[in-house]
């Protein structure tokens, strides 16, 4: 089982949501093999837009085997807190959600112990995390199921991480067998194949090329 996701960052308002949907779900309806894939749940495809947009994601993707995810939640429960996104609010609307993206860590000043915290309320939730990690310093949070390995220098620099390196940071965490490892970092058509080749890695979190539909499209079909 593969997971491919798209994560928007801060990209993307309504008009261009709408146009991104239009080309993707052509594409799907004209391709028997990703249709199949996820109606056999053999890949997941999860589309993570910025907030306000959560639910014009869900109604675009109801029956169609797409998931909708977040990029973030709140380390905060429901009150007080202008501004903030707490899971429970969300938990109706988005099954996944990004946690601990090393934008979060580096602009937004995102702690091991906020990252821990925000982890539990997504499951307590019923959300299930996404764990971002940058390196082999960065703690796997207890009872993450999937962990996206995303080195900071391959975001977004168009200089993606080599398999081996790749294969190598998945040795060192040692996972276990019910959690899943994902690279994220530059990802394109042209070098998801390499990573896909290895048989080690469970999927891919997509920022700069899940922008383009088309171009998202294709690694899905890449994958599969
Ligand atoms: P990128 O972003 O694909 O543009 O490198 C990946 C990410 O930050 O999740």
């Amino acid at each position: 089982m593969q997971y491919l996701i798209a994560n928007w960052k801060a990209n993307k308002n309504l008009e261009e949501i709408h146009d991104w949907f239009e080309t993707f779900l052509t594409l799907l309806e004209q391709d028997e093999k990703v249709t199949h894939a996820l109606e056999s749940q053999e890949i997941h495809i999860i589309i993570c837009p910025s907030f306000p947009f959560l639910l014009t994601v869900k109604e675009l993707t109801k029956n169609t085997g797409l998931s909708v995810g977040a990029q973030d939640i709140s380390v905060k429960a429901p009150g007080k807190y202008t501004g903030e996104v707490p899971a429970v609010l969300i938990s109706n609307i988005a099954e996944y959600t990004i946690i601990g993206h090393s934008e979060r860590r580096s602009y937004f000043g995102e702690t091991e112990e906020i990252i821990k915290e925000k982890i539990a309320l997504a499951t307590s939730n019923d959300i299930t995390s996404i764990s971002c990690l940058r390196n082999s310093e960065d703690i796997v949070p207890q009872n993450a199921t999937i962990i996206a390995y995303e080195p900071v220098s391959a975001i977004g620099s168009g200089q993606n991480e080599e398999p081996a390196l790749v294969m190598e940071m998945k040795r060192r965490l040692n996972l276990g067998t019910e959690q899943s490892f994902l690279y994220g970092g530059s990802v394109t058509r042209d070098n998801i194949s390499a990573y896909a080749q290895t048989g080690e890695i469970s999927g891919y979190l997509v920022g700069t090329a899940s922008l383009d539909a088309t171009h998202f499209f294709e690694l899905a079909r890449a994958i599969l």
